[in-house]
């Protein structure tokens, strides 16, 4: 069990860590998903193999990406997870002082229990805003309007859950859990509860995040509510990409919520192929989903993604450790990436090539 940050020789050691820092019910939120989903985004990347090229010099790697008009220095983001306050009292506050410290890109939950204006705050950049469009169009006109006031340059319009989903694994820790856990929400366990500052001064009885009725519409709307970025997140086909194209999207996010959406089975690395067919070369396409090793991370770089997005891996490290951990995170998965790169004879993402693996 790793008991002190400095032993940390991966980021799958911080799950256990995790699971002993966090309340049971908490610690089911963040591992829930459909089972077979989650387990799906691990076996396929684990399918997939490197074709290494050999003698080139490779004594200089630059891991630098454009995303959206902005240079980073890792094709690694932060997903957006909502609620971290569950996990650790730093919460996104203090992921986006270890994304401002590792210079990287967080993406931050509708559900967030820091303000986004203290989150880009403590960041010292905005961050880009996930979107659930939420059961009615007047908040998530008020979340979208607050969130550019706020800075943020990028809006990420979750897709990939219209109509709730069953946490059997969530229910299942929460039968383990007695504790109380006032530091974000009162006694009873409704997530309603948890602190989300975004829908403070707004009337939000009965509202769910999920919108049944959500359709290419929507999309529009969005469009032409905000001069931010707009990204849809949880595409996972051809069809989809074609009209995210049409529809004006400025990115796409492959996803399957972490293996939280559907009962698929398929990997979001196995959906990558055919939604970057959709999307056509001018649209750049980042994917999530089971990404725990830097290996896992030049796969889909190597397929096509442009860049890829970590999700509980960093919120164990935040549960574990707090603003520390998620740094450790971050600089393990990079130490691996760059290694992986000069293993391959890639110099740069560029020279990631489709030839660097086999398997899917
Ligand atoms: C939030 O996005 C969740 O998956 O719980």
């Amino acid at each position: 069990m790793l008991a002190d940050l400095k032993d940390a020789l991966n980021v799958l050691e911080f799950e256990a860590a995790a699971r002993k820092a966090i309340p049971p019910a908490h610690f089911g939120y963040l591992a829930t998903g459909v089972d077979a989903t989650v387990r799906a985004n691990r076996e396929a990347l684990a399918r997939i193999q490197l074709r290494p090229r050999r003698l080139i010099d490779v004594s200089k790697v630059d891991m630098s990406v454009e995303l959206l008009g902005t240079k980073w220095e890792t094709p690694i983001l932060l997903a957006p997870v909502a609620n971290q306050r569950a996990f650790h009292s730093e919460g996104e506050a203090g992921v986006a002082r270890a994304a401002k410290q590792k210079r990287t890109l967080q993406v931050l939950s509708t559900f967030s229990s820091y303000s986004v204006e203290e989150v880009n705050r403590e960041g010292g950049r905005p961050v880009w805003f996930q979107l659930y469009p939420t059961s009615s169009l007047a908040v998530a006109e008020r979340v979208v309007k607050r969130a550019e006031a706020a800075g943020c340059p990028v809006l990420v319009l979750t897709t990939d859950i219209p109509a709730g989903r069953n946490p059997e694994t969530q229910k299942r820790f929460e039968r383990l859990d007695k504790r109380q856990c006032s530091s974000c929400h009162g006694p009873s366990m409704p997530a309603s509860s948890f602190r989300r500052p975004i829908f403070e001064g707004l009337d939000v009885a009965g509202l769910v995040p999920y919108n049944a009725t959500l359709t290419w519409d929507y999309v529009d709307r969005l469009r032409r509510m905000t001069r931010m970025k707009l990204v849809l997140k949880g595409i996972v086909t051809r069809e989809d990409a074609r009209l995210c194209r049409e529809h004006g999207a400025d990115a796409i996010v492959v996803s399957n919520h972490g293996g939280r959406a559907e009962e698929t089975g398929r990997a979001t690395i196995e959906s990558l192929p055919e939604v970057l067919d959709g999307a056509g070369p001018a649209l750049p396409v980042l994917i999530d989903g089971g990404f725990r090793r830097g290996a896992d991370i030049f796969k889909a770089l190597a397929f096509g993604a442009r860049a890829v997005a970590i999700g509980r891996p960093y919120v164990w490290g935040l549960g574990a450790f707090g603003q520390a951990g998620v740094e450790k995170v971050i600089d393990l998965l990079q130490a691996e990436l760059r290694l992986i790169m000069q293993q391959c004879g890639a110099r740069s993402l560029a020279q990631i090539a489709r030839q660097s693996v086999t398997g899917l």
